[in-house]
């Protein structure tokens, strides 16, 4: 079966992280998000990926190329960003007999999309606790059983089996992919697995675990996730002074210097250099090329590639895009003083992240300069500076 992944989007939650890199190009461990999603499905056995590009499109076909793990890989290209049913429409020329579509930016169990492919036609579903917040659909009974109904974030929810955005279409499916915009303007997916839901017989595969990617602190749970699911490998220059326990892989060409202490799970990836005497723990993801130097502590964080957080600082429970310099003596607060959840804004909303602990998300090329003082929950746009010794509770 063909697989269509979905990778046009803007990423507009997902700001700064996504203003120069496209949300499926974002690191999740070793690899780009929407990696795992293409990996999932050459795993089931799709024998073609059908990637649709838009957004930064290039980034994502230079990641593919034209044969990613020995499967085809062709593009569609959306122009506009226009919504789901749309993005799969990019592709209508690409697809004939039964065919599957995936976000590229969700993560399933790893068996998932194999038993979706193998229940055809098929949608994947996963209890929730509040089930307002999504898609929901009808069922005629038990889990694993018929699909009845979908509807988009109801007031009073039929079942608690949420949409998680994976799809096993007939063939004909193929003609009912232009649907009208939904009230908030986008060419909507959920109207399109209507139309199947009423003219054919669809599964529910369930889910044990399912991540959606949409804002920063979800991208620092795909890596707590992914990082987790890493086997110990010390491929790396390790320093018989360093100490790394537990589920800790450092890549070939990756440098930990005397004095680090490494609580896994932790992945050093390669040209990436640590310490002397730095304290790194899980779970964090170093990335190519970065530079976490002397006596630093990082804890639960994501340093993208080319990264340089100097001497005497800390980060904790951040996201740092790519060619981030953190002056020394850095400091992020992760924890409210009233112990409430930390609030981020996206798209100019302060939303709650859900976590009592979340400290920075900084984009692309952002400076700080010596002894800044960060404040949880602060965002830092691409290119951002901090004035030496300056105490910074706003977003800039
Ligand atoms: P989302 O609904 O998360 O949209 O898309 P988005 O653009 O990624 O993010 P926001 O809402 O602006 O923050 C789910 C998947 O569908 C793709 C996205 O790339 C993502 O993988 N998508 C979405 C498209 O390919 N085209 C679209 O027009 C919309």
């Amino acid at each position: 079966m063909k697989a269509v992944v979905l990778a046009a989007g803007q990423g507009t939650r997902m700001r700064p992280l996504s203003e120069s890199v496209p949300k499926p190009m974002l690191p999740v461990a070793d690899r780009p998000l929407s990696a795992h999603t293409v990996d999932a499905a050459i795993d089931a056995g799709a024998d073609e990926i059908v990637l649709v590009i838009g957004y930064e499109a290039e980034t994502v076909r230079d990641y593919f190329g034209v044969e990613y793990r020995g499967v085809p890989v062709t593009y569609a290209v959306q122009e506009v960003q226009a919504g789901t049913a749309d993005a799969v429409n990019s592709a209508r020329d690409h697809l004939e007999g039964p065919f599957a579509v995936l976000n590229g930016d969700n993560l399933y169990d790893p068996d998932a999309v194999d038993r979706l492919f193998d229940a055809c036609p098929a949608i994947c579903a996963i209890e929730v606790d509040e089930p307002s917040n999504y898609g929901v659909l009808s069922t005629d009974g038990e889990m694993d059983t018929r699909v009845t109904g979908i509807v988009e974030k109801p007031d009073d929810p039929p079942t608690n089996l949420a949409n998680a955005g994976a799809y096993a279409f007939p063939a004909e499916a193929r003609e009912w992919l232009e649907v009208p915009a939904s009230e908030r303007g986008e060419r909507e997916i959920t109207d399109v697995v209507a139309q199947v839901i009423d003219e054919h017989d669809v599964t529910a595969v369930t889910l044990e675990r399912w991540l959606d990617v949409g804002r920063p602190w979800e991208l620092l749970e795909a890596n707590e996730w992914k990082v987790g699911d890493l086997d110990r490998r010390i491929d790396g220059d390790v320093s018989e002074a360093a100490t790394l326990e537990g589920p800790v892989v450092v890549e070939a060409g990756a440098t930990v210097r005397p004095g680090v202490v490494i609580e896994g799970p932790v992945l050093i990836r390669a040209g990436a250099t640590v310490g002397p005497n730095a304290y790194v723990r899980g779970s964090t993801m170093v990335g190519r090329n970065a530079e976490i130097g002397h006596s630093v502590e990082i804890k639960n964080s994501v340093i993208s590639r080319g990264t340089s957080v100097s001497h005497l600082s800390y980060v904790g429970d951040s996201v740092l895009g790519q060619d981030v310099n953190f002056g020394a003596g850095t400091n992020v607060a992760n924890l409210r003083h009233d112990d409430a959840d930390v609030k981020f804004t996206v798209k100019g909303d302060r939303v709650s992240t859900g976590r009592r602990k979340f400290g920075v998300v900084a984009g692309d090329e952002v400076k700080t300069g010596i002894n800044s003082s960060l404040s949880p929950g602060l965002k830092l746009g691409p290119g951002a500076m901090t004035r030496p010794g300056e105490t910074v509770d706003r977003d800039r």
